[in-house]
C-alpha cells in the first residue's frame, strides 16, 4: 500500500513494485492529463512535479512517491480558472496538437518557481528536456517569458 498526495488529495492504493508513476496516475487514479510518449525518459511528455522537483514519471516507480507530494497538470487550473501559464500558452499559441503540453506546463511551472527572473536562455535550457513536434518552441518560450514579465511588472 502506498499513500501519495496528488494535487492536494491523499490517495492510498495497493500497487505492484514495478508499476510506473505515470501509469499509477493515469490508470489507478484516472489522471490522464499526464501523457506518455517515449516511455524512456526522452520526450518529457510525462513530466510531473514530485516533492517540488519536475521529474519524468515514466522513469519513476509509483512506490518512489510513497509519502510524497505530486502535482500534475490537473492541479494547475480549471477550464474556467486557468493558471497564468495556461492562459499564456493559450494566448500566445504555445500549443498545437497539445500532446506535449502537460509536460511543458509542469516543466514551466517548476522553472518559474525556481527561476522567477528567468532569461530567455534559461527558459530554453529549462525546456530542453521537453520535445514538441508541432510548435517550433518559439511560442512556448514566449508564453513563459510573458508570465515572467507579468510577475515582475514588465
Ligand atoms: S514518456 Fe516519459 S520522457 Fe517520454
Ligand atoms: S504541440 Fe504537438 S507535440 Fe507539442
Amino acid at each position: 500500500m502506498i499513500k501519495v498526495t496528488v494535487n492536494g488529495t491523499i490517495y492510498e492504493r495497493e500497487v505492484e513494485p514495478r508499476l510506473l508513476l505515470a501509469d499509477f496516475l493515469r490508470h489507478k487514479l484516472g489522471l490522464t492529463g499526464t501523457h506518455v510518449g517515449c516511455e524512456q525518459g526522452v520526450c518529457g511528455a510525462c513530466t510531473i512535479i514530485l516533492n517540488g522537483d519536475s521529474v519524468r514519471s515514466c522513469l519513476c516507480f509509483a512506490v518512489q512517491a510513497d509519502d510524497g507530494e505530486v502535482e500534475t497538470v490537473e492541479g494547475l487550473g480549471t477550464v474556467e480558472n486557468l493558471n497564468p501559464l495556461q492562459t499564456a500558452f493559450q494566448e500566445h499559441h504555445a500549443l498545437q496538437c497539445g500532446f506535449c503540453t502537460p509536460g511543458m506546463l509542469m516543466t514551466g511551472v517548476d522553472l518559474l518557481r525556481k527561476y522567477p527572473l528567468a532569461t530567455d536562455a534559461e527558459i530554453r535550457e529549462g525546456l530542453s528536456g521537453n520535445l514538441c513536434r508541432c510548435t517550433g518552441y518559439e511560442n512556448v518560450v514566449k508564453a513563459i517569458r510573458v508570465v515572467v514579465d507579468a510577475e515582475h511588472g514588465r
